[in-house]
């Protein structure tokens, strides 16, 4: 697939490590402004150190290294030749959902409107409204309309990543990294999510990873595939589960159930 000049993201020549340790190398990828695409391949083939790259998540871990340029729409994100980066602000616009939900120590009210008062983003007369819509739509509402001023650690594990969810819905990303955000879900919360999925990449870029390769097939219209150190191959989803052009793509998925 070829760069694209209106993607959202673009990657050239970006390579990863945690200290010596090389994690993926010469990634290039360009992600487009709308729809879903799916990151897979084995366990630690790199898929969450990859979404954490694309809002500097990982600047948090000492000895992250990451080489080659990342741009978010048209800008780098990792280094800016006017000044430094806005990482909150980057952030705000690049929400993301964890593979771990990782959750303030405070209640469900204040875990949604987190990021809300941080960046000032609304008054504070909207953010019951706020609150009520985005459990609304991550189908949790019903479940803790009455304790919401409740710790949120006291919730569920499937309940606790639908909060995350929400609470990055709350400040209006303009794209979305989840990863694995059904992982923990029944069958009914998980088809409400991948509702949610499926609308959300409408309006934005959401970049999913999954395990789930059904869902991979079911919700992205690219699928991009980590192999030993590497993007082994990405395209076209139709494409990539119907006659994928590597071996290792084709092992990895004949591996797998669809
Ligand atoms: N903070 C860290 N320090 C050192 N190595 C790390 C760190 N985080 C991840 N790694 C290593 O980077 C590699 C990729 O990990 P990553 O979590 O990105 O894999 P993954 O594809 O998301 O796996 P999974 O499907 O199990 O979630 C692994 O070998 C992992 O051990
Ligand atoms: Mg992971």
């Amino acid at each position: 697939m070829k760069n694209s000049t209106d993607a959202a993201f673009i990657l050239k020549d970006v390579n990863l490590s945690f200290g010596s340790v090389p994690i993926l190398s010469n990634v290039n990828l360009s992600i487009q402004e709308r729809g879903v695409t799916s990151i897979i391949g084995p366990s630690g083939s790199g898929k969450t150190t990859l979404l954490r790259t694309l809002n500097r998540l990982n600047d948090a871990l000492p000895s992250f290294q990451c080489t080659g340029s990342v741009l978010f729409r048209g800008q780098s994100i990792y280094t800016n030749g006017t000044g430094p980066i806005d990482v909150p602000r980057l952030r705000q616009h690049i929400g993301m959902v964890m593979q771990k939900p990782c959750l303030f120590p405070t209640t469900i009210y204040k875990n949604v409107v987190f990021g809300l008062k941080r960046l000032q983003l609304k008054p504070r007369s909207d953010f019951s409204s706020i609150v009520e819509e985005t459990l609304q739509a991550v189908s949790l509402w019903d479940e803790v309309k009455d304790r919401l001023h409740r710790p949120a650690n006291d919730l569920s594990q499937g309940q606790q990543q639908r909060l995350a969810f929400a609470r990055a819905l709350a400040c209006e990303p303009t794209a979305l990294l989840l990863d694995e955000p059904t992982a923990s879900l029944d069958p009914q919360s998980t088809q409400a999510i991948e509702t949610l999925i499926q609308e959300l990449g409408t309006r934005m870029p959401v970049i999913l990873v999954t395990h789930r390769l059904e869902q991979a097939k079911r919700l992205s219209e690219t699928v991009i595939f980590l192999s030993e150190g590497c993007v082994c191959e990405w395209g076209g989803v139709d494409d990539m589960f119907a006659c994928p052009s590597e071996e290792k793509t084709q092992q990895y998925l004949a591996g797998h159930t669809l």
